[in-house]
């Protein structure tokens, strides 16, 4: 079988470094893997629009900002398909016929879209388009027959609702659809907390690092990052649990770090040993921090300044990559619409049975 992979992101807002921990990177080692036979990365503005309708222009925005997220990141368009999925038209005719094998119960039961409604307040009017989108997703997994979805623990509801789909769809009409699986990331490092100490980094929270922060910025937000509240005085013993200074050394220090930045420590449990036991600042662990996602962070934006002065190259690489994605899901298309029995002009059995039936 195939090696395919498909994934992708709403462009909602430029990525930040719980995209790049939780799954940029991830996605750049499958790209370089070897393992894959082909790669696709949806930005998906069409599902963006479905709690965003009436923000088209943040949404057009977006996308080209997370195209230069994505290729500040490492991901090379010579190795990876990315497209926006507005353009490939065969997506919406999927959704069409796949949302006559799902209930709207079914749908309501999602764990992620219920707790969406809630977080948007569309409890008392739903649009239909946003309660439809995991179907939308299925579209997206199918048409180009992806085996591997590499997403979030949030978006397994979509690959389950997929399976369903897919199992329906093959024992109605043909056996053509793939039934993806989810790749999970499977360490706990690949979920990092915004700088405030809330579980997630999110865009609506304000507890964000961008990938493409300034410098200045980047500081400020480690020098104002939620450490221990009973950590008061240097003298005071620390708490390293809970504490994002040292969730975020944990994903992001390297043993070279300490004698290149903080000689005083010869390790990472070094450190949070003195801390705990009291006599080591919040500023010191703020500084030393600091220079490491300084240094993890600079290529990624010099690399995103270069590409942003070259944004005709960018759309380029996006128009290809949609061109290549319209193509596979076409195809998918016509095998899904003759399974289905809608090949009216193309099907030369049927136009013979028609022929002599009516002669
Ligand atoms: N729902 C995903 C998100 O919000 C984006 C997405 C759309 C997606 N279609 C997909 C992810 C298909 C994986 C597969 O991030």
């Amino acid at each position: 079988m195939k090696q395919i992979i498909l994934t992708g992101d709403r462009p909602t807002g430029r990525l930040h470094l719980g995209h790049y921990v939780g799954s940029l990177k991830k996605r750049v080692e499958l790209q370089d893997s070897g393992k894959f036979d082909e790669i696709y990365i949806m930005i998906a503005d069409a599902q963006a629009l479905t709690d965003n309708f009436e923000n088209p222009a943040k949404v057009r925005e977006n996308v080209i900002e997370v195209a230069l997220d994505y290729l500040a990141c490492g991901l090379d368009p010579d190795k990876v398909n990315i497209f926006v999925q507005s353009t490939v038209s065969a997506l919406t005719e999927l959704t069409f016929y796949y949302t006559n094998l799902v209930t709207l119960s079914r749908l309501q039961r999602n764990p992620t879209v219920k707790n969406e409604i809630k977080a948007r307040g569309f409890e008392k009017s739903l649009p239909v388009g946003f309660v439809n989108y995991p179907i939308s997703q299925a579209a997206d997994i199918t048409a180009f027959k992806a085996n591997c979805v590499p997403v979030g623990e949030d978006q397994l509801p979509m690959i389950e609702q997929t399976r369903e789909i897919v199992h329906s769809f093959n024992s109605i009409y043909d056996n053509i659809l793939v039934e993806p699986e989810a790749l999970i990331p499977d360490d706990i490092s690949a979920r990092l907390p915004g700088i405030d100490g809330k579980a997630k980094m999110s865009k609506s929270l304000g507890n964000c690092i961008y990938l493409s922060d300034s410098e200045e910025e980047i500081k400020q937000k480690v020098m104002q990052m939620y450490t221990d509240p009973n950590h008061l005085k240097v003298s005071d013993p620390g708490q390293v649990e809970g504490n994002v200074v040292f969730t975020y050394l944990d994903v992001f220090a390297k043993a070279e770090d300490f004698p290149k930045y903080l000689p005083d420590f010869a390790s990472i449990d070094d450190l949070k040993n003195k801390y705990r036991q009291g006599g080591v600042g919040d500023v010191t662990i703020k500084l030393f921090l600091n220079n490491i996602l300084q240094d993890f962070l600079r290529p990624i934006r010099e690399k995103r300044q270069a590409l942003s002065h070259n944004i005709g190259a960018v759309y380029d690489a996006l128009a290809k990559g949609s061109a290549v994605a319209q193509q596979k899901a076409n195809e998918t298309l016509r095998e899904v619409k003759k399974a289905m029995r809608l090949n009216y002009f193309t099907d030369d059995e049927f136009k013979k049975e028609i022929a002599e039936k009516y002669q």
